[in-house]
């Protein structure tokens, strides 16, 4: 009989874990220079509170009760001395998936490398106290990319909250993020087996089948229930006279929000599509503006999609559900009401990707989103991953070997930022 039966196995994970942990993080940041986040640009440091929203029992994709929503806000300048950052990840373990989700294949395997990760300081404070403004805030509700969660999009998010804005985070449980939790605490793995529909064997590489794509499009009914149900709370829970409990930092938001023309949407790549199909589907009211980076607009909805595409020959990968007159016959229209902004980086204008050939003429004529307030443009030398905070805390040098960067990812970050404030603020 072996030594090793008298051990319970999770002693032995334990130690090994946080041996690792604890390597992982030595040897990254002996040879990874610091790593941090953009100062935000406005004028308030940032609050953080991490919320469960209840989905109303109308939701029928969701499999959950609640929706995860990362909260910022802006609060009193002597919060930086009274507060400290929240971790910027929960642990080891999410480190694992985000490696396992983007790493090249003999890097998969090594999540332990990412472990830095952890000690990225964000520029929020968890818990302060909301600053004391003389006029209501906006709010913007944000749908992440695929392989993403709330904290990687700290930099664009705080920097919204920093000018004033009350930024609402959604963590989806869709299961695109790399993993997340429920609000019972419950593990929600990434969706892996949907990866198993995109292989054709027949063009003997790895490619958007109808199939795969119909799959990330069932996904995408779950992202859109989760964004409107946070859009929706917000419009209720924060009225002068609303009694929906409330996260103690966030009871003097009651009566203070600028909601009566609805909440702005911003999302990327996945979270692109998914602020496109809320907007379509529900317009104005709820809705004040819709800013999508690089969406994945082949991911939308079959009557978004149409009527965002409908000037084109475009249908889609696998075109639209029951041909091309259903989706004519269910168009929404919710797009036409609301100014637009789309903000490609370069990369995926020089490739065509989230159709940018068309979409970014179509915005800037007028037959996109509504005419008169609504634009496109691109971000020059910009890649995908720079609208996430990835490129800025992974090291220069690597982002570049990679691909994830042309290898200037503050000034795009930055770049990004002013672009969705200066649109924000606007409208
Ligand atoms: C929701 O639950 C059903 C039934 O258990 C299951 O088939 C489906 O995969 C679940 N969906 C998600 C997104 O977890
Ligand atoms: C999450 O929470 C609910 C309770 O609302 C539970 O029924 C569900 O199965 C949980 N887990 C996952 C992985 O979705
Ligand atoms: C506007 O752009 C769309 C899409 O690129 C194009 O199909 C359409 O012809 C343009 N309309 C005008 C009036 O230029």
């Amino acid at each position: 009989m072996s030594f090793c039966v008298f051990i319970p196995a999770t002693f032995l994970r334990v130690p090994l874990t946080s041996i690792l942990t604890i390597f992982g993080i030595l040897f990254t940041t002996l040879i990874f220079p610091p790593l941090s986040l953009i100062t935000p640009s406005g004028p308030h440091p940032v609050g953080v509170v991490d919320t469960f929203i209840p989905l109303p029992s109308s939701a029928s994709y969701s499999n959950q009760s609640h929706v995860n929503v990362r909260v910022l806000y802006p609060t009193t300048s002597d919060a930086t001395s009274r507060f400290s950052p929240p971790p910027y990840l929960m642990g080891p373990e999410i480190c694992d998936k985000f490696m396992e989700f983007g790493a090249p294949p003999f890097l998969k395997k090594f999540g332990f490398l990412l472990n830095y990760w952890l000690l990225v300081k964000p520029y929020i404070y968890e818990g302060a106290p909301l600053a004391s403004l003389p006029s209501q805030l906006p709010v913007v509700v944000h749908s992440h990319g695929l392989g993403g969660t709330a904290s990687l999009y700290s930099a664009q998010g705080t920097d919204l909250a920093s000018n004033g804005y009350v930024v609402l985070l959604v963590e989806h449980s869709d299961g695109s993020a790399p993993l997340t939790t429920n609000e019972s605490g419950e593990i929600i793995h990434h969706y892996k087996e949907i990866y198993d529909l995109r292989d054709d064997p027949e063009r003997g590489v790895q490619w958007d089948t109808p199939d795969y794509v119909r799959g990330r499009r069932e996904q995408l009914l779950i992202r859109v229930e989760e964004v409107v149900a946070t859009s929706e709370w917000v419009k209720s829970a924060f009225t002068f006279t609303s009694k929906a409990p409330l996260p103690t930092p966030l009871l003097p938001l009651r009566g203070k929000l600028d909601i009566s023309n609805g909440v702005h949407l911003v999302g990327h790549s996945f979270g692109g599509a998914t602020v496109l199909s809320a907007g379509g589907r529900h317009g104005s009211g709820l809705f004040r503006s819709v800013v999508a980076h690089d969406p994945a607009v082949d991911w939308m909805t079959d009557d978004t999609r149409y009527n965002l595409l409908k000037s084109t020959k475009y249908e889609g990968t696998g075109g639209y559900e029951g041909g091309k007159e259903k989706a004519k016959g269910s168009e929404s229209k919710g797009l036409e009401s609301l100014p637009l902004s789309m903000i490609y980086c370069s990369d995926w204008v020089k490739i065509n990707f989230g159709h940018s050939s068309v979409t970014i003429p179509g915005v800037n004529n007028g037959s996109m989103g509504l005419p008169g307030k609504s634009e496109a443009s691109y971000v020059e030398k910009s890649r995908h991953f720079e609208f996430s905070d990835n490129c800025l805390i992974v090291p220069n040098w690597l982002g570049k070997a990679l691909t994830f960067t042309d290898g200037e990812p503050e000034r795009v970050a930055r770049e990004i930022a002013g672009r969705t404030l200066a649109f924000l603020d606007k409208n």
